[in-house]
């Protein structure tokens, strides 16, 4: 008789212990699913995202937005702006390019000092400056269409996203990049291509065709 309450205790607590663990793991679980869905999503391998865009859409829609609302732009999408920049081809595949992240409103008000077309800067919810290295670059002079490529990524993915942005431009005027230079500690060998301020558009800009047949020519000039 005791034997048998005994096995029943015993049954009774395996069973206790059983519900615990499972009830652990089940916090444990939740408690991970919580956090990551409170984290931007930044993915590291593989295509990152994809947007609501297509890609011809989002070429002719694109247009020069100087002018931003209040709403923060995240640090994930930030980063995205940056896979998409790298996602850009290279001569020689050597990636020349360098890319500074600026949110500090002080560094950004100060552009304009050596910049004269760039009053929109300051306005900006983050600006990224697109640079060459010319350690890096296949050939002298390459750093130029290996960055241009980068930013006209970052124009269009940030477009596709809702953002606008600006190429506001260094390259080829000493006296802005001599600005930028000093202003960012860059190296001399860190060429300032561009700088693109980013934000949520409160203008609204409309299409333009600009196809030119003239502009084509077939075979030979
Ligand atoms: C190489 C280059 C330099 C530019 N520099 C500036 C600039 O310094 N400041 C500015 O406000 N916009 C600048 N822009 C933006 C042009 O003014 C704009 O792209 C052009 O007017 C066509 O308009 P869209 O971008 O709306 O199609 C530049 C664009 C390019 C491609």
């Amino acid at each position: 008789m005791q034997k048998k309450v005994f096995r029943k205790m015993m049954g009774l607590a395996g069973l206790a212990v059983i519900c615990l663990l499972l009830g652990a793991s089940a916090v444990f679980a939740a408690t991970q699913t919580a956090a990551a869905s409170d984290a931007p999503e930044i993915v590291t391998t593989g295509i990152p995202a994809t947007s609501g865009m297509d890609t011809l859409s989002a070429i002719f829609t694109r247009r020069s937005v100087r002018k931003y609302s209040d709403k923060p732009v995240s640090d994930a999408t930030v980063k995205l702006l940056l896979q998409a920049a790298m996602a850009a081809p290279t001569a020689k595949n050597t990636q020349s390019w360098e890319f500074v992240v600026i949110r500090d409103k002080n560094t950004l008000a100060q552009i304009p000092s050596f910049h004269p077309f760039a009053k929109h800067i300051p306005t900006c919810q983050v600006a990224i400056v697109v640079c060459g290295n010319t350690k890096l670059e296949a050939t002298k002079g390459h750093w130029i269409p290996d960055g241009s490529n980068a930013a006209m990524n970052i124009l269009l993915a940030a477009h596709s996203l809702g953002l606008g942005g600006v190429w506001t431009t260094f390259y080829p005027y000493e006296d802005r990049t001599a600005g930028i230079r000093k202003l960012l500690n860059l190296p001399e060998h860190i060429m300032p291509l561009t700088i693109i301020p980013l934000g949520y558009p409160v203008e609204k800009r409309a299409y333009q065709d600009r196809f030119n047949p003239a502009k084509v020519h077939y075979e030979k000039w």
